[in-house]
């Protein structure tokens, strides 16, 4: 189970869930027999037409706790253009979440035009 999912507020000033958890986190709690994985969620839609911009490939951030489901959904990502990141297990959707939600706020602010990602540069 892919949860793409950015618990956003009306103003897009924050997030309504608790600091101390996330919506993938909560999808968990209620499908215990799933393997939730969060993924999708730190790009935007225009993304996947576009998932190489500015000559950059966008990232695309991977958290779960099950290592089979979190390799299957990686290779979704790849397939869908994007460079998957495994950046831990499910409890991370919170940084994700949030990565999202300070993209999304600096897309307004700046006018991105909602094609837009995180990249990170490493040697
Ligand atoms: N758009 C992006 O760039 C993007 C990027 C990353 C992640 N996401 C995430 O992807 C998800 C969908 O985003 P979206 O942009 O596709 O949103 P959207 O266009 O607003 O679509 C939301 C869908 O959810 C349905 N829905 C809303 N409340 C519901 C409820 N209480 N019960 C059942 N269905 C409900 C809506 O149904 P109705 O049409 O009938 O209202 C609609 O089909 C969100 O969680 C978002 O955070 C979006």
């Amino acid at each position: 189970m892919v949860s793409l999912a950015n618990p956003l507020n009306e103003t897009y000033s924050g997030l309504v869930t608790a600091p101390n958890t996330s919506a993938a986190e909560e999808l968990q709690k209620r499908l215990p027999n799933a393997n939730v994985v969060k993924a999708f969620s730190t790009v935007f839609a225009a993304d996947f037409a576009t998932p190489v911009i500015a000559g950059q490939q966008a990232d695309a951030f991977v958290a779960g706790n099950d290592t089979a489901a979190v390799e299957t959904v990686s290779d979704l990502v790849a397939t869908a253009g994007f460079n998957p990141i495994v950046a831990g297990d499910l409890s991370v959707s919170r940084t994700l979440e949030n990565m999202t939600l300070l993209l999304i706020q600096l897309t307004l602010k700046n006018g991105y035009n909602w094609l837009a990602g995180w990249k990170i540069l490493h040697n």
